[in-house]
């Protein structure tokens, strides 16, 4: 069960979380015709009267154009200025994530985007980790990634996390706690809600946004800071056999932040992390805003 922030933005107003209700019609319900986002909050360490949310730019950007691919114009800064009064209205005082959903809110059938109404809408609950944060075990999945010619990957479309949730049923059911998906390529590309990186020799690696990825803002955020730290890195197309091998595996995502990886099918997987416990160690810094040099990842709203 979880515990829903008590105000919800639905229709243009800030309602109580229970009266933002939608109709069984509702057109992307039944078409996957929408687009979300997710922005974990948490209080400051340092000053519980402030939240801090991380990368609110970059979230509310790709948000931005996952709405176009649905023919919806959402400013990115209208959906911050909406982001930052939904925070001050809730008034948080535990961890919790955000998301914004922009949806075809139309009553009607017939799958497309042009005339049919669509809207915005936030909500909020509160989250802990969301995957064991000590590592995970994956499967390798029967299922694969979809591709860009058939999907726009660099949007979070609703419909897409189909094959997510297949994949981690899948892998769940089969006794792993999380899903590895290659592309149709048969590259390694992504877990059914994280990015995925490898570390070999010393260099971290991670799938190109040519191997059908979605552009995680973590995973961006974690190339930067390896740049920053001396890691060598490398984007490039992964085989599955080079996981096996790996020195250290690791997820990442806003919900799943860094998770380390334990074992990959039957290959279990050296159990000192060094590179993904440093990278891991400096992103909780930055994101509980200790680490002044990386503060323009930060917005702070004061919830006095
Ligand atoms: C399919 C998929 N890949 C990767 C990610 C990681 O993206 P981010 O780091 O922006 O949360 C997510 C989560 O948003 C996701 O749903």
């Amino acid at each position: 069960m979880h515990n829903f922030l008590p105000v919800a933005y639905f229709q243009n107003q800030f309602v109580p979380f229970a009266e933002a209700n939608i109709s069984i019609a509702t057109h992307a319900l039944h078409y996957g015709t929408g687009a979300f986002g997710g922005l974990r909050g948490l209080l400051d360490p340092q000053n519980p009267q402030q939240v801090l949310l991380f990368r609110l730019d970059r979230h509310c950007q790709r948000l931005s154009n996952s709405a176009k691919f649905l023919h919806y114009d959402l400013p990115v800064d209208k959906t911050h200025e909406i982001i930052v009064d939904f925070v001050k209205k809730n008034q948080p005082n535990t961890p919790f994530y955000i998301r914004p959903f922009v949806y075809t809110s139309d009553l009607g059938i017939a799958p497309r985007l042009h005339k049919v109404e669509k809207n915005f809408l936030i909500y909020g609950l509160e989250l802990g980790d969301y995957l064991p944060t000590d590592g995970v075990s994956c499967r390798i999945s029967s299922w694969y990634r979809q591709e860009d010619r058939s999907l726009p990957l660099r949007g979070k479309i609703s419909g897409a996390y189909i094959t997510s949730s297949l994949a981690k049923t899948e892998a769940v059911e089969s006794g792993f706690d999380e899903a590895i998906l290659m592309n149709s390529q048969g590259k390694v590309s992504e877990a059914s809600g994280m990015n995925i990186f490898l570390v070999r020799n010393g260099k971290l690696i991670a799938p190109g946004f040519d191997q059908d990825i979605l552009e995680g803002i973590t995973r961006d955020s974690i190339l930067t800071i390896a740049d920053d730290l001396g890691i060598p890195v490398q984007q490039r197309a992964v085989d599955k056999s080079e996981l096996y091998i790996a020195d250290e595996v690791f997820l990442s995502g806003t919900a799943a932040r860094i998770t380390p990886v334990k074992r990959i099918e039957n290959y279990e997987l050296p159990q000192s992390n060094p590179i993904t416990e440093k990278l891991k160690e400096k992103l909780t810094a930055i994101t509980e805003n200790r680490e002044p040099s990386y503060r323009d990842w930060i917005y702070s709203i004061s919830v006095e």
